[in-house]
């Protein structure tokens, strides 16, 4: 890692895209200048509108919030990408030509039948709508209109050995992991490198066995009933309503079952700043950051954060008896 930004440098995105964008502004004016660049460069086009097709079939599961979902515009021009961007305003431009056919997903490790799905077979699961909080680590929020199906269904296919504890997941990558040079043109699918990122690339989450087999864990397919927007993890992604965003990992392509608790990007990042658990929590604060308030990013006002992102109900009872101070 010492060669690479160090992780205090990297979030929140807001800091890091300011005073980076301040440091570049000044680097780039001087070429810019004659072309009119200046202009463009802080006057950014629109996000291309975002066109992916509907799912067949989404029935309503009955998972709902009390808020209204955040609208579909929101939900789609402002992300956390790091593969294409670490400008939460970047990755709907970025990864506009992400090509994410074929896909497959392979499933292995501690399973009795080990398979790789095509994104083609995922899709004809039966899919449904779930109207999920979801509390990013830098503390906005928003309610999303999910369209998927419970992991558990696909793990229940692939036969769980009762031996596995964990769940391992993988983003797909295309570039040079962890190379040095951050001016190397990005790979095919135009990912940037892991230091450019300013974080090791695959992208890596894991999940406790029970959290991975929890009614709540969703493989999500899609966004208000459309097929996943390449910037929002296309063509299938996690969602872990009760962790931290950075949980709910992307454009998945591998899921490994295993006895031990699997590496994770932001933990290998700053293990001191970003937990394995990583349940959302208003009593613990992230060392540069208080998390007990958030900002919706509908109106962007203000409000308390709750504990398990107010789903205790359903999970809490999974962390019985541990100290959710030291297991953040
Ligand atoms: N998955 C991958 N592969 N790469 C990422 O950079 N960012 C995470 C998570 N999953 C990320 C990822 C973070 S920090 C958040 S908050 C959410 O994706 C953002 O999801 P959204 O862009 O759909 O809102």
């Amino acid at each position: 890692m010492s060669e690479k930004i160090p992780p205090s440098e990297i979030t929140p995105e807001s800091v890091y895209f300011n005073r980076r964008n301040f440091i570049k502004a000044g680097v780039f004016a001087g070429s810019v200048a004659a072309t009119g660049g200046i202009y463009r460069f802080f006057n950014p086009p629109p996000p291309p509108e975002v066109v992916t097709a509907p799912i067949e079939s989404v029935k309503s599961a009955g998972f709902s919030t009390t808020e209204p979902p955040d609208s579909f515009e929101t939900i789609t021009t402002y992300n956390n990408y790091y593969e294409f961007s670490t400008s939460n305003a970047c990755p709907a431009r970025a990864a506009e030509g992400f090509v994410t056919r074929p896909w497959t997903i392979e499933v292995d490790g501690m399973v009795g039948k080990p398979r790789v799905f095509d994104i083609e077979e995922l899709l004809r699961f039966e899919q449904e709508e779930r109207i999920y909080r979801f509390r990013c680590v830098e503390a906005w929020s928003m309610v999303v209109p999910w369209t998927g199906f419970p992991l558990k269904k696909l793990l229940d296919m692939v036969e769980p050995l009762s031996t596995a504890k964990y769940v391992a997941f993988q983003t797909y990558y295309s570039g040079k992991t962890n190379h040095p040079d951050a001016k190397l043109p990005p790979g095919p699918n135009g990912m940037q490198s892991s230091f450019a990122a300013g974080i090791d690339l695959p992208y890596l989450e894991g999940l406790r066995m029970d959290e991975a087999m929890h009614p709540l864990t969703l493989l999500a397919t899609g966004i208000y009933g459309k097929l996943m927007p390449n910037q929002n993890g296309a063509p299938i992604r996690l969602v872990v309503p009760w962790k931290y965003g950075f949980k709910s990992i992307k454009s998945v392509v591998k899921i490994s079952l295993t006895d031990v608790q699997p590496p994770t990007t932001w933990n290998l990042a700053a293990d001191d700043e970003y937990g394995f658990y990583s349940n959302v929590n208003p009593n613990v604060p992230h060392p540069r950051w208080s998390q007990a308030q958030e900002r919706r990013l509908r109106d962007s006002r203000m409000q308390p954060t709750t504990i398990f992102n107010g789903y205790a109900d359903e999970v809490a009872s999974m962390y019985a008896g541990m100290d959710l101070v030291k297991d953040f």
